[in-house]
Formats: C-alpha cells, structure tokens, sequence
C-alpha cells in the first residue's frame, strides 16, 4: 500500500504547502486510526490530554536540539499563519516611542511592512524594489536606527527566490526574521535573533501550524490591553494551550522534526542536501547560454526557490506543459513575477532534482536556436 501510493507520486515543486517527506506521511498513515497507545487519532483526543502533551513536548524538544536553541528562547505553536505574524510582531514589540526597521528584499517583506504601518512607526532601511528584488544588500547599504525596536527581515523571499545564507546579526537590536520558507533548511544561531517565525507548510509539515521562537525578554514589551490570542504572552504563559491548539500539525511537525533528526542527521547535513540539489539546477541555468535566465543575482540566490524566466511565454507554456507530462508538477512561477520556480524544500528528493535537471537540459537542446 505504501510502495504504490509512493509510485503515484508526482515530483512536487509547490512552492506551499510543499512536499512533505514520504516516511512521514507513512508514519502519519500508520497512526492514523490510533495513535500508539492511544486508541484513537491524535486529532480526536483533547489537546490537554497527558498522549498529547507527549506529542508537543517531543516536537518542541526535537526542535530545541535541531537548533540547539539557547533556555531564554521560548517555542510557540500557533495558528494564524504568517501573515498573523505580520500584525503580531508589532503589536507586541512596538511601542508608540520606537520605530520598526524593514529591509524588503521580496514581496513578503513588503507585505509584512504593510501591516506593520498599521500598527506604529516604521522605517524602510533597505529595499531591493530597484533592481525587482534580484538580489541582497551589501551590509553597508543598510543603515539599522541603534533605538529601532527590532529590525524585521526575511530570511527567504518565496517569490523571487533570494536568501540570505547568513545569520544577520545587529547588535543590540532585535532581528526577527520571517523564516517561512527556509526554516530547518540550514542551521541557524538561535542567538541572534529577537524572534523567528515560521509557517509550517513549507519545510515543516501542514498549514495551519506557525511555530514562533521568542527571546523571554522581549515578552515585557506585550501590553496588557492586546486582545488576548494576539499576545504572545497569553501563549508563552499557557505553554501553547492558550486556545486549542492546531494538534495535527503540532503532531506532524513533530515526525518532521523526527525526520530531520534520525534519518538526514541533522541540519548541517540538511544543509548540504539543500546545496547540492540547488547547485544541480543552477548549474543548469548557467550553462543553458541565456536559454534560462535566472531572476536571482547568483550571489543572492536561494537554495528552496529556484526562479528563472524562458525566453518568451510560449516557450514557457510548453515548457511547463511538457513537465507535467514528466510527472514534474507546480513549476509555475508566482503569478505576480511569472516565469518558472522550482521550490526545492527539504522534501525534495535527489531524484525529483535530476528529473528537472534533465528535463531542463532536454526541454533547451530541443528548443534553443543556434
Ligand atoms: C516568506 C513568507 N512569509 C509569509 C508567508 C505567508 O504565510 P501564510 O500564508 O501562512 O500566512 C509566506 C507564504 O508563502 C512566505 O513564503
């Protein structure tokens, strides 16, 4: 049953909700109806049962070790998604006396930006706009306020697949960075941040699941007049339990948090993974001649969103058209940028890498003019 439902599988791109690992879905398959010892599904027992404090407990402390995250950071599970996060993170670290700093190096800082001006002051201190988001900023070009209340970046722009490969590091400002779509891809030092925040349905299992690390200290600055389910202090203090919960996500992200640990070994060695698998197609793209052309400057390139344009849109409808006949599925770029994006998270598997590859070099001896 397994085996064959792995054989139905397309090679998956979606840029999310994205691949999930295939042991984990077997694990989940194999729970389904009873959770061991259970007697019934995880979805089905209630969220302050002693089988389901386990399960968070376990997911929270395999994330701990994953990041080797330091005891003043606290884990929250939340819904919302991480949009919530954008109205979030000002209503609790804002005051009316600071100001936010924004660098917006893609369409999810932007968005973030424009829920944070609803909330109080804010200050745009870099922003890619100019060249249409192909490419970081040189350290230098950023001038962070050393009063800012935090400086908000995104780790990983989604849509136009460029990704910082650093951990950003301000000083005595808090960054709180939005690592939705490369959380867990690489390892990262808890310490530097303020906060980190994350929808799971990238590289983390289901929607519906947003995992939030904050430093203890920065939850002094939620007031008490937030409404409460938007009070990360609500949460902290109610150990994630503050309302239900989203218990199946929780429960996955714990087996993909398993997975991370037992089967690839680690984040370093997620990490290179993730190195080699992108390489493969950027390889693809260099020496196609100007056939593919990335969007992402090479030095600011993602490793999980690999974004490229064909030479006319023809070309790209039959491009994505003779994919799908390849089994290669989700390769559609944004509908705000166009083009191609392969989104290459953990899940992806060496074989879907080569299968594009292949096609890619293929698709171009077949299309390119001399
Ligand atoms: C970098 C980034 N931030 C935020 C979001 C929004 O996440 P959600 O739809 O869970 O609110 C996404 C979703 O694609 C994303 O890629």
């Amino acid at each position: 049953m397994a085996v064959e439902s792995a054989v139905e599988r397309l090679f998956n791109f979606s840029a999310g909700p994205a691949a999930i690992p295939l042991s984990v879905l077997q694990q989940a398959q194999s729970d389904l109806l009873s959770l061991p010892g259970c007697g019934a599904s995880v979805m089905e027992i209630s969220h302050r049962s002693p089988q389901f404090g386990a399960v968070m407990e376990d997911a929270e402390q395999r994330l701990r070790r994953l990041l080797g995250m330091p005891d003043d950071y606290r884990v929250l599970f939340l819904q919302g998604g991480s949009r919530l996060q954008f109205s979030m993170v000002p209503m609790n670290l804002l005051g009316a006396d600071r100001t936010a700093n924004y660098l917006l190096t893609g369409a999810w800082g932007k968005n973030a930006l424009s829920e944070a001006v609803k909330v109080g002051p804010t200050k745009v201190v870099w922003d890619g706009a100019s060249t249409n988001y192909d490419r970081l900023p040189e350290r230098d070009d950023v001038v962070v306020d050393d009063d800012a209340a935090y400086l908000h970046v995104t780790s990983n722009e989604t849509i136009q697949g460029v990704q910082f490969q650093e951990d950003l590091d301000w000083g005595t400002v808090p960054v709180v960075s939005d690592m939705s779509s490369d959380f867990l891809s690489r390892p990262v030092d808890v310490s530097r941040y303020g906060l980190i925040y994350a929808c799971a349905q990238k590289n983390a299992g289901l929607s519906g699941l947003t995992v939030v690390i904050i430093r203890e200290d920065l939850l002094q600055r939620s007031q008490e007049s937030l409404p409460g389910y938007l009070n990360y202090r609500s949460h902290v203090e109610a150990n994630s339990l503050w309302n239900t919960p989203p218990t199946f996500g929780i429960y996955l992200f714990g087996l993909v948090a398993k997975w991370l640990e037992e089967e690839i070994g680690g984040l370093a060695a997620m990490q290179t993974q993730n190195q080699h698998q992108a390489q493969r197609l950027y390889d693809a793209v260099d020496a196609s001649e100007g056939f593919y052309q990335g969007h992402a400057q090479p030095a600011s390139r993602s490793l999980m969103n690999v974004t490229f344009r064909l030479p006319n849109d023809e070309l790209q409808s039959q491009f994505l058209a003779e994919a799908a006949e390849h089994r290669l599925d989700a390769l559609k770029g944004h509908r705000s940028v166009g083009g191609i994006r392969a989104s290459i998270y953990n899940a992806m598997t060496d074989a879907g890498v080569d299968a594009l590859r292949d096609f890619m070099n293929d698709f171009r001896s077949r299309n390119a003019t001399a």
